[in-house]
């Protein structure tokens, strides 16, 4: 009979040691970094669940591949090969390297959106959103309504709601609607994926009126695996060829390569139109550098092109679903209230349901992701009141797993301390704010106990 554990599908080769802090120490900690977990010194924390982005462990591919960087500034080989990775999956005309995430975002948003316009997608996460509204514009979330209800059981509760996007279309009207995004997988909504099907009808919208769909690509690759695994008609294709499929819906993407690129920096903007393109390169060149390194050494686009390729394989993926599930299948045995079904990067736990004593302006999710660094010293982080304001449907600690990084039994310890939590749920008190940061403030806030 074959054996049903499903492995790491890989063997450590070196190692990063990590400290042990006594409970008293862990109070010190956290009162000097103002109960803001992101203010921590990551030398304090013993397992990190803060970000799943630019954390996981290369491979000895990437590793070799680096050392081929080629570091000149224009015409750099090593952008050739990234170019040619990025466009296997990505299928579009041009490729624009940046240093993360957000920059591709700022250059996109600066070019197509101005001020008094409406930018939809599924969910904004908080770098989308703000860089839409620093643009002028209005950061429309037209989520599915079964993607606001935590514990109900949906295959895609990343989807876009089509009818409320076709309402939005028709009441805004299509010149103030200069894209609609796409977040695959939708990361504020819980890591959970969007479907073909989805896809496929929000693109014949856009295309209807005559406007672009770009993807915020970050997690491509899990929701491409979440299509094989649930979506009929998916089973026999592979994760890129589901890719490839879905990126022939739309006209360009955003990319943050410290997700589904499996790299510690890197990102890029891509998109169809020629025009658009030029535009995006001159603002490239103004803050990030020139178009074919754009604020990134030759030495990491060639660690994007290859974990690109790598993040795509199935042994990873099956790996990577599976050992998030776990994590969450057994927090959920347990009656631990989580965004079901379990994601794809990340357990998110309902910090509405896990301390519904505390009230929302006293945010409950940095309440209990600062008693869990007690706990057992895991860093999380809260995507709710704090990082969303008025805006935030669901308060949420969320548990974002590095990719290829953690073990099982690390995940086991984290099992067992948050159930020590759960226990002690009615001790946990709420924080109020004593400063606050102008935008973004969840990186920076400084807060203390009620
Ligand atoms: C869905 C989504 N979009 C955009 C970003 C921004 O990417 P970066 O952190 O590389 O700027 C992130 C990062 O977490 C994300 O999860």
């Amino acid at each position: 009979m074959p054996t049903r554990t499903i492995i790491e599908p890989f063997r450590i080769k070196s190692i990063e040691p990590i400290r042990w802090t006594r409970r008293e120490d862990r109070e010190r900690f956290l009162r000097a970094a103002h109960y803001n977990l992101f203010l921590l010194s990551a030398d304090d924390v013993l397992i990190d669940l803060l970000s799943d982005s630019g954390t996981g462990a290369m491979s000895i591919y990437q590793w070799g591949a680096i050392q081929e960087g080629d570091e000149s500034y224009a015409g750099s080989r090593s952008y050739t090969r990234f170019r040619d990775s990025v466009q296997s999956i990505f299928g579009y005309k041009h490729v624009i390297p940046t240093h993360q995430g957000r920059a591709a975002e700022r250059i996109l948003f600066s070019t197509m959106v101005k001020p008094g316009d409406v930018v939809p997608n599924n969910t904004h996460f908080d770098t989308t959103r703000a860089n839409v509204e620093a643009a002028g514009a209005e950061a429309l979330d037209l989520i599915i309504a079964e993607g606001r209800q935590p514990g109900l059981i949906h295959p895609f509760k990343g989807n876009m709601d089509v009818a409320a996007l076709e309402e939005a279309m028709a009441r805004i009207g299509p010149r103030r609607i200069p894209l609609v995004m796409l977040t695959i997988t939708n990361n504020s909504g819980g890591g959970q994926p969007v479907s073909m099907e989805n896809a496929r009808q929000v693109s014949r919208l856009c295309r209807e009126h005559g406007i672009p769909l770009y993807f915020d690509a970050c997690r491509f690759a899990e929701n491409s695996y979440f299509i094989k695994l649930r979506e009929p008609g998916f089973a026999g294709k592979t994760p890129k060829q589901i890719a490839q499929e879905m990126f022939s819906l739309g006209d360009g993407c955003t990319m943050s390569a410290k997700k589904d690129g499996l790299a510690n920096i890197g990102g890029f903007l891509c998109t169809n139109d020629d025009q658009l393109a030029q535009q995006e390169e001159n603002l490239l060149i103004l803050t990030e550098g020139f178009p074919t390194y754009g604020g990134l050494a030759g030495r990491d686009l060639e660690a994007v092109a290859v974990g690109l390729q790598e993040a795509c394989d199935e042994d990873y993926l099956r790996y990577r679903i599976a050992s998030t599930a776990y994590l969450g299948n057994h927090l959920s045995e347990k009656g631990i209230p989580i965004v079901l079904p379990t994601g794809g990067h990340a357990i998110y736990l309902d910090a509405r349901a896990f301390v519904p004593h505390i009230p929302l302006e006293q945010f409950p999710g940095v309440a209990l992701a600062a008693e869990l660094y007690l706990e057992g010293g895991i860093r999380s982080s809260e995507i709710g009141t704090l990082m969303f304001g008025k805006a935030a449907r669901m308060d949420m600690v969320r548990l974002a797993i590095p990719r290829r990084t953690y073990t099982q039994s690390h995940i086991d310890y984290v099992i067992e301390s948050v159930l020590e939590v759960w226990k002690n749920r009615d001790r946990i008190r709420g924080l109020r704010l004593t400063y606050e940061p102008p935008f973004l403030r969840h990186f920076t806030a400084k807060l203390e106990p009620v």
